[in-house]
């Protein structure tokens, strides 16, 4: 059992939780994600984690309400506890010094971003970032990754705070403006695809963080199987950040089938 000792609302539909969870707090990295169960017949929610406070002994994650799990969990207080926390699962994601980068994220997937920008900082990299949303209320966690950041260009689709557009035309604004070593973009998974279309163009060199439908989150049920650079692999052992030039989009798209009309939507946004 897991109490949430912190919940906020970001907008509408995603939320913020700080949960009691001491010793994933102590061993997470950035990348790690974690697998909630709700209750003990729920299903479960792979989330990678945003934060962490060892002295706490918290995690942070950010969660959007598009179903009936993640409806259960927005639906919880503080004070309430969750049935179930596992991880840290996944690999870190590779830090080192690659001089430049560009850390894009998009609507929630600015949270897992969020640990990703603070590693690359640390390790001494000039940290681009970029962060989207269809309007200023989807906009996250700015003052965070602010405080971490070079330069920051925020993009809303209705141009209703920073610039007009989306997250690709910030990604390129960096590029045309200095040369980047290396991209990372998190987000959903057509977002993802259209930054890889985008930096193969200019070979920049560009890490995705996938998040797929899991289940065991172990390696055994083959839930989150996938296509990377021609040969099958597990997003949850075998990632979840990959080389997004290797990645195979169409597959991944049509394996999450269960959100088919919301990635068309976003897909002819992309498109435009
Ligand atoms: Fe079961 Fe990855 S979630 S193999």
């Amino acid at each position: 059992m897991n109490k949430i000792l912190r919940k906020e609302q970001f907008s509408e539909n995603v939320f913020l939780f700080e949960i009691e969870a001491p010793l994933i707090a102590k061993s997470r990295k950035a990348g790690n994600f974690i697998i909630i169960r709700v209750d003990k017949n729920g299903e479960r929610i792979p989330l990678t984690i945003a934060d962490a406070d060892v002295n706490k002994g918290t995690i942070t994650i950010v969660v959007q309400r598009v179903g009936l799990s993640s409806q259960k969990l927005c639906g919880l207080n503080e004070g309430d506890v969750i049935a179930d926390v596992v991880g840290p699962l996944g690999n870190p994601t590779h830090i080192e010094n690659f001089g430049t980068v560009v850390c894009a994220g998009g609507g929630v997937g600015v949270a897992p971003m969020l640990p990703i920008i603070r590693a690359l900082k640390a390790a001494g990299n000039r940290v681009l970032s970029v962060i989207a949303g269809r309007n200023k209320d989807l906009i996250i966690l700015e003052d965070e990754v602010r405080v971490s950041s070079d330069e920051l260009i925020i993009m809303t689709d209705d141009g209703s705070y920073g610039e007009k557009g989306v997250v690709t035309v910030g990604i390129e604004t960096f590029i045309k403006q200095e040369h980047v070593d290396k991209v990372f973009a998190i987000g959903p998974p057509v977002m993802m695809k259209f930054c890889c279309m985008l930096t193969q163009k200019y070979n920049i060199p560009t890490d995705v963080s996938l998040n797929t439908i899991m289940v065991d989150g172990t390696g055994m049920c083959g839930a989150c199987r996938l296509t990377i650079g021609g040969k099958t692999k597990f997003v949850c052992i075998d990632g979840p950040e990959f080389d997004g030039a290797l990645v195979d989009w169409d597959e991944m798209l049509k394996r999450m089938g269960t959100f088919k009309r919301a990635e068309q939507e976003e897909m002819e946004h992309y498109e435009q």
